[in-house]
């Protein structure tokens, strides 16, 4: 069985991620997308939230699991018997970043864990789940960012009224 990874902080899930778990999801048995449980950062939305949204924008995908883990990612893959991470790349600004993360992982887990990576797709390039919060923050549209039910989240929590 083929299982990867795809690991991030998902706050929340954006069209872009999507667009990679669709596309990771048919080179994988099975894809477990974890968010990770970050003390540093002060999301948005708490990790439970986060894996709820993430459940129902991914339950049409039969093979997928979201889960959540905190502390080191190759510890977290080593404990599910997972030897892939699978990361998108939107532009070459994100590939400095990931080279490193990528490349970390894959010295600290003595080669264990490899890292896949997919650029994402045109259309979702320009996409991040910062600035999406940040145009929601200010009433803006980002119909073309998250699903429905996630902009309607997003207001929400900066109670905005559309
Ligand atoms: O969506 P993000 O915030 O860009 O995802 C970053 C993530 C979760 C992939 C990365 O921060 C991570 O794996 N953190 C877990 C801690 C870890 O393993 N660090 C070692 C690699 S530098």
């Amino acid at each position: 069985m083929k299982r990867a990874v795809y690991p991030g902080s998902f706050d929340p899930v954006t069209f872009g991620h999507l667009d990679v778990i669709r596309r990771a999801s048919e080179m994988f048995d099975v894809l477990v997308v974890s968010v990770l449980n970050n003390k540093v950062k002060s999301p948005l939305f708490s990790v439970e939230e986060r894996v709820k949204i993430l459940k129902e924008a991914t339950k049409d995908i039969s093979n997928v699991e979201v889960d959540s883990f905190s502390g080191l990612l190759i510890n977290y893959a080593a404990e599910k018997n997972i030897h892939v991470a699978v990361r998108g790349l939107r532009a070459i600004t994100d590939f400095e970043y990931e080279l490193q993360i990528a490349q970390t992982n894959r010295k600290l887990s003595e080669g264990a864990l490899d890292t896949m990576f997919l650029t994402t797709s045109l259309e979702y390039a320009y996409l991040s789940s910062s600035s999406v919060k940040e145009i929601a923050s200010f009433g803006g549209n980002i119909s073309q960012c998250v699903p429905d039910f996630v902009a309607e989240m997003i207001y929400d929590k900066y109670q905005i009224r559309r």
